[in-house]
């Protein structure tokens, strides 16, 4: 396995499987318009496929905000996860906030790589989330 911080030279075909349960998801040639639009980008690949994938929102001298975290299921519990967080938090250190929001039970996994629970509040366009154009 090896890790990557740019999505410029890959395919859809590359980035199946991703958006576990969610109802409405983004294809794959949505999700490399995601990875590629993305501030910032690690990628976990194996046997040339992309096995999970972090993002980040950032200015790049106060804030960032990582949306978007996956690990394909069938690599999960290999500390993948884990270790895409801490790429992606080594790269901003410049800045002061380094945000994420989650489902309450996946807050665990965070402090467990140093973030502290806090509150949050989002807003979801739901006819947006398959990416439509
Ligand atoms: C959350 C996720 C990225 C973790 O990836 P992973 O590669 O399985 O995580 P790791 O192997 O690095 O796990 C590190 C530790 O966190 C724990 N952990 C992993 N997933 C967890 C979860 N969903 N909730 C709570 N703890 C979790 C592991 O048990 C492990 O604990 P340990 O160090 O005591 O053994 C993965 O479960 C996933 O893709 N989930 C679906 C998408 C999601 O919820 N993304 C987060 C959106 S903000």
């Amino acid at each position: 396995m090896i890790f990557s911080t740019g999505a410029a030279n890959l395919d859809p075909e590359q980035l199946t499987g991703f958006f576990v349960g969610w109802p409405n998801p983004p294809g794959p040639a949505g999700l490399l318009r995601i990875l590629r639009a993305a501030d910032r980008v690690v990628l976990a690949l194996e046997a040339d496929r992309v096995i999970g994938f972090c993002t980040c929102i950032t200015d790049e001298i106060y804030t960032a905000y990582i949306p978007l975290l996956e690990v394909l299921p069938e690599h999960q519990g290999r500390g993948i996860g884990s270790e895409l967080v801490k790429r992606m938090i080594a790269g901003l250190k410049r800045c002061y906030m380094i945000d994420v929001c989650c489902d309450p039970g996946v807050v665990p996994f965070y402090e467990k790589l140093g973030l502290t629970p806090m509150a949050g509040a989002v807003r979801r366009n739901y006819d947006r989330q398959s990416l439509p154009d």
